[in-house]
């Protein structure tokens, strides 16, 4: 049985104080949740974050890494730089960083293989944009960002990742997909990583849905049987809204 797991992406949003704020209100509000909960701030609020939530049932993530262990990367930051400030999971190829920032199913793959090395779980985004769901190539999309991400991985790998379908048409729109519509590509992810992996191994891997979830349409979705958790942008800014998921 899959646990589910409910991640706060919290993006480009709130300054250290802002930040620790948020986390104290969100180890507080959720205590003895059913679930998985995680919180992922910016890089520089992640000690100040891990100083709250370390030792109580909330995990830290990250909002992305670099692949290579140390050197000439002006702006990067790495996996062990994550874990000695208490990190635990990464998000990786959100469509923000492939849309803005470069982000390419092989940059994805090099940066989940460094994650997993380093002994820290990746959540790894993929989705369609509205141009490709409505040119009926959803499917083909979401199977080359799944076998890209998974490029070279073992099955001994593979049960560790977490991936967070997120459709980029749901993101930060308000316009949340049906479960039905969710549900149906959870599936699809599920059979394509029997396909690349076994039974076994595909039944352990989380899918977690992100676009648009909030407290009042999270029930339905996480209702649906491939849909084990969420990734939450805007509603977990605030540990109120994020909460009326974890309850979901
Ligand atoms: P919203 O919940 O704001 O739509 O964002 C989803 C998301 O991108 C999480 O990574």
């Amino acid at each position: 049985m899959r646990k589910n797991i409910i991640a706060g992406n919290w993006k480009m949003n709130k300054t250290v104080p802002e930040a620790v704020e948020l986390a104290k209100a969100v180890v507080a509000i959720t205590k003895g949740a059913d679930a998985d909960v995680v919180v992922c701030p910016t890089f520089v609020c992640l000690s100040a974050v891990n100083d709250v939530v370390k030792g109580t049932h909330v995990a830290l993530g990250a909002q992305d890494v670099h692949w290579e262990k140390s050197g000439a990367f002006t702006g990067k930051v790495s996996c062990d730089m994550l874990k000695s400030v208490g990190v635990k999971y990464v998000i990786l190829g959100h469509s923000e960083q492939r849309t803005y920032f470069g982000e390419t199913n092989d940059t994805v793959n090099k940066k989940v293989k460094a994650v997993l090395a380093a002994g820290l779980l990746p959540i790894i985004c993929v989705g369609e944009t509205l141009a490709e769901r409505e040119g009926n190539i959803t499917e083909k999309v979401v199977e080359d960002h799944v076998r890209g991400a998974y490029k070279d991985l073992s099955a001994a790998d593979a049960v560790k990742t977490v991936i967070a379908y997120e459709p980029v048409w749901a993101i930060g729109t308000g316009k949340v997909a049906s479960p039905e519509q969710a549900q149906d590509v959870h599936a699809f992810i599920r059979k394509l990583l029997v396909k690349m992996y076994d039974e076994p191994t595909s039944s352990v891997i989380r899918i977690q849905y992100g676009g648009s979830m909030k407290a009042d349409n999270a029930k339905e979705l996480l209702g649906k049987p491939d849909i084990d958790g969420g990734l939450i942008g805007g509603a977990a800014l605030k540990a109120e809204d994020f909460n009326g998921i974890v309850r979901a």
